[in-house]
């Protein structure tokens, strides 16, 4: 797609009075902007960080994580504009140009980061679209500071977006937006994609405010989902709590009046990664040679085990321990033949439930080492930090067993990930069937994590795969990523959203 980029007013004017008392960016774009093309998240693709740090240019830098890999490479080909949060409480800054993109900050203050982040979208929504594995929280005060930023969003795509705009709004902090973003200015194309589950009506139906986040998503002509289940369970609460009438993929929305309205369409698009970068990043001697170096630092084991996620009681860390532990315990590994890497990168910290889980794997990771290791062995090396894309690939391909034990998950980008850098065809993955990329990655070790004893089995033979069948399925399931990349899944989107309105239009 196409897009150009206009400004109302004269650049440069527009940025002298961005100078004001609001903290800038990198250059400053102009305030008045418009854009055929704006992808709207709840983050930025960037993150604030000081100017020693690798990779800070002008006081940020290009952050990490699914969305960023997935969005990123289609930001910077098109000429576009990305409207989020700068990541920085109660600070104010202009719109600025980052990496090649154009970026537009909504400003979220300490409160609203309580109670819409925080509270509403990893309280409420974060646990209730997963299984209810934490017990939601219900609480008004969040519902309503909800509302109110899902109103800033779309106000700053109504302010920038030109005529006929294309709109993209991601994930579940922004469901009341493609709505607002319809009522203020029918004219705009609305896609959303929902990266995480959407749970079933079942579920859905404890939320008190149900019906208006439903009508909130069916204000855009496309939503996405990554799974055909996740589109099917959105569809059917429509159905149950909108009266909507759905016919295949279309959901007709009808007004007060009960007269249609327009027609909305769900559909699954799996998200994927950027392929190039990782199937580049596995090439390089330097990261080949670095993997090379974790395998000796960790004492040269026959089998390197390896778990990455962000410290989310989602992912299952947990039944992954204790899987591991029992093996341990069963004599079934050794501290001296096999290690375990987790890497749990820090995640929401200032929630709840995220500090238990926290407290709960430091405990266990602790217990587990200080019953198994040795004065030369390590049974869990637990890292609770950030890395660079270049280590988390070195990681990769030191890793004979991945671990991806997930209870739900939207997707797991780290399952594509470690199989994209597996250039050799080698390594096992063990994969959660409650993983979205288990649609994809049906050659994976497939299992429930529920059941200890059917994922220590797994574990154990992922660990003793033979080299012909690590093969057969490796190379079956590489086929499958480096047919679907990141590029694949956003034209895929962006067409079916193009072809939509045009079929509405005729
Ligand atoms: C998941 C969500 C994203 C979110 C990311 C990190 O992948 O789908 O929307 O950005 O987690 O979480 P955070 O709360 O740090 O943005």
């Amino acid at each position: 797609m196409q897009a150009t980029k206009h400004a109302e007013s004269d650049p440069k004017s527009a940025r002298a009075s961005a100078h004001g008392t609001a903290a800038r960016g990198g250059s400053d774009t102009a305030p008045d902007a418009h854009y055929d093309f704006m992808v709207v998240s709840n983050r930025l693709p960037v993150d604030r960080c000081s100017p020693d740090e690798p990779g800070c240019e002008d006081g940020w830098r290009r952050s990490p994580g699914g969305l960023v890999t997935a969005l990123a490479p289609m930001m910077t080909k098109t000429d576009g504009a990305w409207v989020g949060w700068h990541g920085a409480p109660d600070e104010h800054v202009q719109p600025f140009s980052h990496g090649g993109i154009d970026l537009v900050p909504v400003q979220l203050s300490t409160r609203d980061i309580e109670l819409f982040y925080e509270g509403f979208s990893n309280a409420t929504l974060w646990p209730l679209y997963h299984d209810v594995i934490a017990p939601p929280e219900f609480h008004r005060t969040w519902w309503d500071s909800y509302r109110k930023v899902n109103r800033r969003f779309a106000d700053a795509v109504i302010h920038h977006a030109s005529p006929g705009a294309t709109v993209w709004v991601q994930d579940y902090q922004l469901q009341l937006v493609p709505k607002m973003l319809r009522e203020a200015r029918p004219d705009l194309k609305i896609g959303f994609f929902n990266h995480i589950p959407f749970p079933p009506p079942e579920i859905f139906a404890q939320l008190p405010w149900r019906r208006a986040i439903i009508d909130g998503l069916l204000g855009a002509d496309l939503v996405g989902f990554q799974r055909s289940s996740d589109a099917g369970n959105f569809m059917r609460s429509a159905r149950r709590f909108l009266g909507a009438s759905v016919k295949q993929q279309q959901v007709h929305v009808k007004g007060s009046d009960g007269e249609t309205t327009h027609i909305a369409r769900a559909q699954a698009f799996p998200i994927s990664i950027d392929v190039q970068q990782i199937s580049e990043l596995a090439r390089k001697p330097e990261i080949i040679e670095r993997a090379k170096q974790i395998r000796k630092d960790l004492g040269n084991p026959k089998t390197i085990l390896l778990g990455v996620d962000r410290l989310d009681y989602t992912k299952g860390i947990r039944h992954r321990l204790k899987a591991y532990e029992e093996l341990l315990a069963d004599g079934k590994v050794s501290v001296e033949d096999a290690a375990l890497i987790q890497v749990a990168s820090p995640s929401r910290e200032r929630v709840e439930q995220y500090r238990l889980l926290r407290e709960e794997v430091e405990g266990t990771v602790g217990h587990i080492n200080g019953t198994y290791d040795t004065l030369q062995n390590t049974a869990v090396r637990y890292l609770h930090h950030n890395y660079p894309i270049d280590e988390m690939v070195a990681l990769y391909l030191a890793a004979d067993v991945m671990l991806v034990t997930a209870l739900r998950d939207g997707m797991n980008l780290v399952a594509k990930e470690y199989v994209t850098a597996r250039t050799n065809n080698d390594g096992a993955l063990v994969l959660s069937e409650f993983a979205g990329a288990a649609d994809q990655l049906k050659q994976a070790l497939l299992m429930n994590p529920h059941d200890i004893d059917g994922l220590k089995d797994t574990i154990m033979k992922a660990v003793n795969m033979q080299p012909a069948e690590a093969a057969r399925r490796m190379r079956s399931m590489r086929k499958q990523i480096l047919d679907h990349d990141v590029d694949l899944w956003s034209s895929d989107f962006l067409t079916a959203l193009e072809e939509k309105v045009i079929r509405d239009d005729s």
